[in-house]
């Protein structure tokens, strides 16, 4: 069986402008979301990546169908044959965010079987918030061998207050309650510019969501959607890493689609280390020119509006070659620090306390034959190859596949010197 990697080698300042892709975590929920509705619906601006290619498997499992035009980055959803309530494990296992059907068809029909994603137990993380949530909407939870099934008579609305405020509970709790009669309310909700996406779709459903700060939604449930069109937002986190991928070279990029205004923290974070940015009209678009001497920066990952725990990995690779001592806390996520090990074996010098990486900066960096052991780490690793002297080769590519449509051709667009090999 041949081993597919990513060939990255030492570049040349990365220069130019690119265009994005839109936001691959906004299109998995909204790609859900169209269970809700029965007719013809239709999404553009959608990233083809991977876990879209399993969605789409994932909607034609259930009867939806669909027509997918990648060099258009459209997708028409037909969901007026849906005959199918049960996703099962090869599909589930892959994709975490299968588990964001349950919430549109429970509340289309009633039922919802899906076989457990990877690792997890009934009543336990990763998914209680949602169940919980569901419990509390009248609906009945059963674990089945490796299969959770869900099934109500009659949802009723609730007040769920999440304990954290969860991406995909917020999104599998809206979806479910926007099809049940009466005002849902959540609190301590998840405000991820992604969610607000779904929102709009919803609303664009004709379903009745108001927000109110800090963080409540409250859903007045309808009794039918209608199908809908919509542009997928533009995708903050590819734009975090393709300013990354120019500071790190010493290059300079400019974004023209980059969601700034919802980009605060994290490009504070570039301008403390020191790089150039500056902003298009009404939050759209950035620019960044390199310094040629950044400097340490510290960070805690945290829910939106703070750093964003999809960009600690890659920001983590900038740092790895900023002068001084930077620490980075990730407080989202329990295990997403395993790149460490990986920029280590690069030469950076990192050391762990728990959650928190301490990194002391280095001059240089160094190829070497690394793992991508998580999405967002895959492009942290890109990203130090692309000024590591010599040559990196990053296998465990179905992350970067995943996560990312296009990220290395956008990188060579750039000057970057990064492929897909096989061996
Ligand atoms: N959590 C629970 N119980 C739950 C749900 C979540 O304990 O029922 C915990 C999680 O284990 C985690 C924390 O709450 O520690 C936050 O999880 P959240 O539910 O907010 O994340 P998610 O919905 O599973 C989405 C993105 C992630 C992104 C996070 C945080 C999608 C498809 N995924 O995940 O994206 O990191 O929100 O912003 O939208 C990625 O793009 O690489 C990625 C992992």
């Amino acid at each position: 069986m041949s081993t597919e990697y990513v060939l990255i080698e030492q570049s040349s300042p990365l220069k130019g402008t690119v265009s994005l892709t839109g936001a691959k975590n906004a299109v998995s929920p909204i790609m859900a979301s169209l269970l809700l509705t029965s007719g013809k619906n239709k999404l553009t601006n959608v990233p083809f990546s991977d876990d879209v290619r399993l969605m789409i498997k994932l909607l034609e499992s259930l009867g939806a169908e669909v027509k997918a035009d990648e060099s258009l980055h459209t997708l028409e959803i037909d969901t007026s044959h849906i005959k199918s309530q049960s996703i099962g494990p090869d599909i589930m296992k892959k994709m975490r965010a299968s588990i964001l059907v349950m919430g549109p068809l429970l509340a289309r029909f009633g039922f919802v079987e899906v076989a457990l994603p990877g690792g997890c137990v009934l009543g336990a993380r990763p998914i209680d918030y949602h169940l919980k949530a569901f419990a509390k909407m009248g609906v009945k939870i059963e674990a089945k061998g490796e299969y959770l099934t869900a099934s109500a008579q009659k949802m009723h609305p609730t007040h769920c207050v999440l304990e954290y405020p969860s991406v995909g509970a917020t999104e599998n709790i809206m979806m479910a309650a926007v099809l049940t009669p009466g005002t849902t309310r959540i609190t301590n909700a998840a405000f991820e510019p992604e969610v607000l996406d779904l929102i709009e779709v919803l609303k664009k459903m004709g379903a009745h969501i108001a927000t109110f700060p800090p963080a409540t939604i409250e859903i007045e449930g309808v009794t039918t959607l209608q199908p809908v069109e919509h542009h997928i937002m533009y995708d903050r986190l590819e734009a975090g890493s393709l300013l990354l991928a120019a500071a790190i070279t010493g290059g300079e990029i400019h974004l023209p689609e980059a969601p700034a205004a919802s980009m605060d923290v994290f490009l504070a974070k570039l301008e403390e280390m020191g790089h150039q940015l500056s902003y298009g009209d009404k939050g759209t678009g950035v620019a960044l020119k390199a310094t040629d001497s950044p400097k340490a920066v510290s960070f805690r990952t945290m829910p939106y509006p703070g750093f964003p725990t999809d960009l600690q990995a890659p920001m983590m690779a900038a740092l790895c070659l900023a002068s001084g001592k930077s620490f980075v806390d990730e407080t989202v996520f329990e295990n997403r620090l395993m790149h460490v090990r990986e920029l280590q074996k690069m030469g950076a010098q990192i050391e762990m306390h728990g959650h928190t990486a301490t990194i002391m900066g280095v001059d240089k960096l160094f190829g070497a034959a690394v793992i991508a052991p998580d999405i967002r780490a895959s492009c942290a690793l890109i990203l130090a190859g692309l000024v590591a002297e010599g040559q990196t080769t990053m296998t465990g590519t179905h992350h970067l596949k995943r996560g990312y449509a296009g990220l290395l051709e956008k990188l060579q667009a750039l000057g970057g010197k990064a492929q897909l090999l096989h061996e």
